[in-house]
């Protein structure tokens, strides 16, 4: 079991050399989860896109491939993780397209309202505070903008790898959500239109929300210090 925690903290927050080749051995591993779940959405040519917890980087090279005049920023709090992120991606960098920044998924170092899409690949297990967290990525989402969260795992699931996260995940400190429990997250963040997909013989799971055209961040922080000026009313 010591052996499956060490194993998760490199996936936690990759360091040195075997965080390295974790990163390595990511961006292989999650390339079809992560093709499963970018087709569940649409991404426009020109889209302002953020992948959060870009480990190895390779989604974000996905996402610039296909947001052909997009740009694209992946973020992730490991030292690690940018370093190998910007040399996944040197040719996009150089090029303009991408941008590598280091930062907590808690702490978004970018100003309200200026991403039309949020992807987040095989992290959220991690965040120090799912709830709060994802309403910050909410925050930082254009109004008509959409987050997609995507994972290999979650409660419920009937799968033998399911079933191991369900173990060990409490006790590394992880969080495994059910079906309801996507769907809860991202409603009770603010997000409309959640639709959550399984791909029940994997295992996987996306959820989508996007947040409302009429919500501005501005207009959230208004409805939280007085809910009775809530959209619409
Ligand atoms: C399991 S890896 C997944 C990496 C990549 N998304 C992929 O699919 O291969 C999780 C990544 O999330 C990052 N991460 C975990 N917690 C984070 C946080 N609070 N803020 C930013 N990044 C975080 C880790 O550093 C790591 O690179």
């Amino acid at each position: 079991m010591t052996d499956k925690t060490a194993l998760f903290d490199q996936c936690r927050k990759p360091t040195g050399r075997m965080g390295r080749f974790t990163l390595w051995r990511m961006n292989w591993s999650h390339s079809r989860l992560t093709d499963w779940g970018l087709a569940k959405i649409s991404i426009e040519p020109h889209g302002t896109i953020l992948d959060v917890g870009c480990g190895g980087g390779r989604t974000v090279s996905k996402l610039a491939a296909i947001a052909t005049q997009g740009q694209v920023c992946g973020i992730d709090y490991s030292d690690e993780s940018v370093a190998v992120s910007q040399k996944t991606n040197a040719p996009w960098i150089d090029v303009g397209r991408v941008e590598i920044r280091q930062g907590s998924v808690s702490q978004l170092p970018f100003p309200d309202d200026v991403f039309d899409l949020v992807t987040a690949v095989e992290t959220h297990y991690f965040w120090p505070d799912l709830a709060a967290d994802t309403r910050e990525v909410f925050r930082v989402l254009k109004p008509g903008g959409a987050l997609i969260l995507i994972a290999e795992a979650y409660k419920g699931a009937k799968t033998a790898a399911a079933k191991l996260a369900e173990k060990y995940f409490p006790v590394a400190g992880m969080t495994l959500l059910s079906v309801n429990e996507h769907r809860e997250l991202f409603t009770t963040a603010g997000y409309s239109d959640v639709r959550v997909v399984e791909e029940p013989g994997k295992g996987w799971i996306c959820s989508i929300g996007k947040k409302h055209p009429k919500d501005s961040a501005s207009d959230t922080l208004r409805k939280e210090s007085n809910p009775s000026s809530a959209r619409g009313s």
